[in-house]
């Protein structure tokens, strides 16, 4: 029993000020939305202020639109809570059944940790991801050389396909791919992951109407994956993060892969989308040479108009709370929406007030405070950016959108914003050779054939068969 608010620490909510669920609020996921969130943000913190009411599938949550109150969100973990169980709505039995956004929440992993047990997850992290963060290590110059050599891989089989002069979409024929490889190679994985993983990935992520079965799909191959590592241990990620805690089950092991698996193929992809329409929009004709250091100012523009987890995980309340305009209760569900703090960020730049290098770099695509991005897996990201991005200029003398920037479409969920497309028509630079088909196949014109023997180094022959003969390892 409280005997008066100057003894307790913390104030505890007037009893007159709106609950969230006494408010009427207007669903996010709107049609408006998937065109303009922009707008959308806008609209909103005119309407309630820096923190807004709003619906998720039925379910009220308060959405954090600037970017001071999504600093703290973030940064004050002794407030806001990861962990599900605090969740007042769910506790109550109060959610609607089957609510699709909370089967990926369901899956408890070091994002949805606290304190020590959080702690001691970020450091299993820190110790099995070390050799890959730089290209000194034998697996981490592996992985940057795996890296540009799947790439390359790509451009050849786009080439072959459609030419040296052609179309291609770079988010289904590049950059997907290019990510599944990775993370097959990354993971240690005996078969290549094929693009319906990305597929289940979304469905859990946008709350589809399958998002259960989905995330059961994807959670059950990385718990087998987990389970073969265990008994074959190899340089992978896997393997080492069973060296770094041998007391992790297959199960514990299988749900942190899952959400690796999220942030490698969905998070890092749609990164290097934006990264590639950045430059698409910029210029029609693209210079081959875009040095490191453009590329990394390139990625942080990017970040910075359209960073891809644009609303961050939910934060749960531990105590009653004043926030913006607004006393949050105990138990209340709060979203930080970094890409409406972006806007701020935006603003202040276009006021010429703050050099431009300084606010592209404040922004909060990686997250801040206890959960941001591990520093090894942001290195990790960094080079897969950087050399994606950077080998597509490099094999491409020209290349131009074939749609208007404002009519790309995007997919818009209530955390990830990506781009479904990203249609080009490419120009290769003369020194780029491309393979030729596989025997039997038909030539296509201007391909020039390299000799078998090259095509089989290279590796390239085997993905070139399962391209054309659409034959997927099981
Ligand atoms: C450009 C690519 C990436 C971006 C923009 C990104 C962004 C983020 C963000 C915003 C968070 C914090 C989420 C929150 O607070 O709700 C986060 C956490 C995390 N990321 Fe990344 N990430 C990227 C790539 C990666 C990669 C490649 C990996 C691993 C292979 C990775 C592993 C993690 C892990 C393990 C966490 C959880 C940290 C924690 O909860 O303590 N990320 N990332």
């Amino acid at each position: 029993m409280r005997v008066g608010m100057e003894t307790h620490p913390f104030a505890a909510a007037p009893a007159d000020s709106p609950t969230l669920e006494s408010l009427s609020v207007e669903p996010l996921l709107t049609s408006e939305f998937d065109v303009d969130p922009g707008s959308v943000y806008e609209r909103l913190r005119r309407t309630y202020g820096p923190v807004a009411p709003v619906g998720l599938m039925g379910v009220p949550a308060w959405l954090v639109l600037d970017y001071r109150e999504v600093l703290e969100v973030l940064r004050n973990e002794s407030v806001w809570r990861r962990d599900v169980r605090h969740w007042r709505a769910r506790a109550e039995g109060r959610l609607p059944q089957d609510w699709p956004l909370l089967a990926g929440y369901e899956v408890r992993q070091t994002m949805f940790f606290d304190d020590e047990e959080h702690r001691a997850a970020r450091q299993t992290y820190h110790s099995a991801m070390r050799p890959f963060q730089d290209g000194h290590s034998p697996e981490g110059w592996e992985l940057r050389a795996a890296v540009a050599r799947y790439a390359d891989e790509l451009v050849g089989m786009l080439a072959a396909e459609s030419g040296r002069v052609g179309f291609a979409d770079l988010a289904a024929q590049y950059t997907r791919p290019l990510l599944l490889m990775v993370t097959t190679k990354l993971f240690g994985c005996p078969v290549e992951l094929s693009d319906e993983i990305v597929m289940d990935l979304w469905r859990m992520l946008d709350g589809g109407p399958d998002a259960g079965p989905a995330t059961g799909r994807v959670l059950g191959a990385m718990t087998r994956l987990a389970a073969h590592r265990r008994s074959r241990p190899g340089e992978d990620l896997t393997s080492y993060m069973l060296l770094a805690d041998p007391t992790l089950s297959d199960e514990q092991l299988g749900r942190e892969l899952f959400m690796n698996a999220v942030y490698l193929n969905d998070i890092t992809g749609n990164m290097v989308c934006n990264t590639l329409l950045e430059v698409l929009r910029g210029n029609a004709s693209v210079r081959r040479s875009l040095s490191a250091g453009q590329v990394g100012e390139t990625v942080n523009r990017a970040a910075l108009a359209n960073p891809p987890t644009a609303n961050l995980c939910f934060r749960f309340a531990a105590r009653d709370v004043r926030l913006g305009n607004f006393w949050i209760r105990a138990g209340d569900i709060v979203s930080p929406s970094v890409a409406s703090a972006h806007r701020d960020l935006l603003a202040i730049q276009s006021s010429h007030l703050v050099d431009s290098a300084i606010s592209t770099r404040a922004h909060l695509a990686w997250g801040a405070g206890p959960h941001q991005c591990p520093s090894a897996a942001r290195e990790l990201a960094g080079t897969i950016m950087t050399t994606a991005v950077g080998r597509i200029f490099e094999h491409f003398a020209k290349a131009e959108l074939t749609l208007p920037p404002d009519q790309l479409p995007w997919r818009s969920g209530p955390v990830v914003r990506g781009l479904r497309l990203l249609p080009v028509r490419y120009e290769l630079s003369a020194g780029v050779v491309v393979p030729g088909p596989p025997e039997g196949a038909e030539k296509t014109d201007g391909v020039v054939a390299v000799p078998e023997a090259e095509r089989q180094r290279s590796g390239l022959l085997g993905a070139l068969r399962r391209m054309m003969f659409g034959g997927r390892k099981a």
